[in-house]
């Protein structure tokens, strides 16, 4: 068997379908928003790999960092041969992983991106070639067909990309995860922590501006895929802190009172001057709130770890 092979378990012309559903949805409505997923075509991929070398986005630092400390004892804790990563991306952190695990026979990393999917598979081939790469185009928010593979079996979710979730979505999603664990299987979950608002704002608003050309990326996605005429100049990006709600905010504000047409649904949208779209919610957390919403969910937390400054955490989890 080749120890590559790429599924695309979303039907054909899903994607289309979905986006469509999306943006009908999401521009109609008021305040408008659009979901996260739409950011990673190729270019929002390789703008997401520059945001995690970016001097203000700590996140990807600080959950190497406890990788680094912690891979052995997640080898330990796990003994896993098959590693399944849901919204795996560049999987460059997951190397540190890959590197510990000494049982480990198959990698399944799941993305919604097939440019990062074959990117980052094109590389672990030619550093590990014993290694079987089963690499799934697929959408984790609605529902995961997963190839058979040796157990036990870790699922890893790494980067905060939980936070993207609103709370109703991620007890959903925790609950279909709990779905894939058989006894000795593991979640491996990756959490920002609440901390200063003025380091979590600068984590999402760079001086340099490429969160804001990420931000922005979903307006050009749009016009490609669904004729839209969005002038991304015509937008600001806005990310601020919901304190009530525990999380930073994405949005992107009309400069000017403006119509957008989007051929291909039919549709004129209305923007007033500084309407906002949100486009993105990443929750930050707290060890209670990741131990209750992993119990109601059917799992149980067994380790919980966080880099020296305290910025970030794994869980480790079982199902109960
Ligand atoms: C914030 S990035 C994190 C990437 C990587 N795990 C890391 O830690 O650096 C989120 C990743 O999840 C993928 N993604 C977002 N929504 C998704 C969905 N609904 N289904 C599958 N993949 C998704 C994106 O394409 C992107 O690669």
């Amino acid at each position: 068997m080749s120890p590559f092979q790429l599924t695309r378990t979303l039907p054909e012309h899903a994607t289309d379908a979905a986006l469509r559903a999306d943006v009908l949805q999401g521009l109609g409505r008021t305040p408008k928003m659009l979901p996260p997923k739409w950011f990673y075509d190729a270019r929002g991929s390789d703008l997401f790999e520059e945001i995690t070398r970016l001097p203000e986005y700590y996140p990807t630092r600080a959950e190497r960092e406890i990788l680094l400390a912690r891979a052995p004892e997640i080898a330990a804790a796990t003994g896993a041969r098959t590693l399944i990563e849901l919204g795996s991306g560049s999987s460059e952190k997951t190397r540190h992983l890959l590197d510990a695990l000494p049982e480990l026979e198959s990698y399944v990393p799941v993305d919604v991106s097939e440019s990062a999917l074959t990117g980052a598979a094109e590389g672990l081939l030619a550093e590990r070639p014993g290694l079987r790469i089963h690499a799934l185009i697929a959408d984790f928010t609605t529902g995961l067909t997963l190839p058979e593979s040796p157990g036990p079996r870790l699922v890893a979710f790494l980067g905060g990309t939980v936070g993207n979730l609103l709370p109703a979505e991620r007890a959903v999603f925790l609950s279909s995860v709990r779905a894939l664990l058989a006894p000795g299987d593991a979640l491996l979950l990756g959490t920002d922590l609440v901390k200063d608002e003025s380091v979590l704002v600068r984590a999402y608003d760079d001086a340099a501006g490429v969160t804001a050309a990420f931000n922005k990326n979903v307006l050009s996605v749009v016009n490609r895929e669904l004729g839209g005429d969005f002038d991304p100049a015509d937008f600001d990006h806005v990310a601020l802190w919901n304190r009530e709600c525990e999380r930073i905010e994405m949005r992107l504000r009309a400069r000017r009172a403006l119509n957008v047409k989007i051929t291909d649904l039919d549709l004129l949208v209305r923007f007033e001057a500084g309407e906002e779209v949100r486009t993105e919610v990443s929750a930050k957390f707290r060890q209670d709130g990741v131990r209750a919403e992993l119990a109601d969910a059917g799992m149980a937390l067994t380790h919980w770890w966080t880099d020296e400054a305290g910025r970030f955490a794994l869980s480790l989890a079982t199902a109960v």
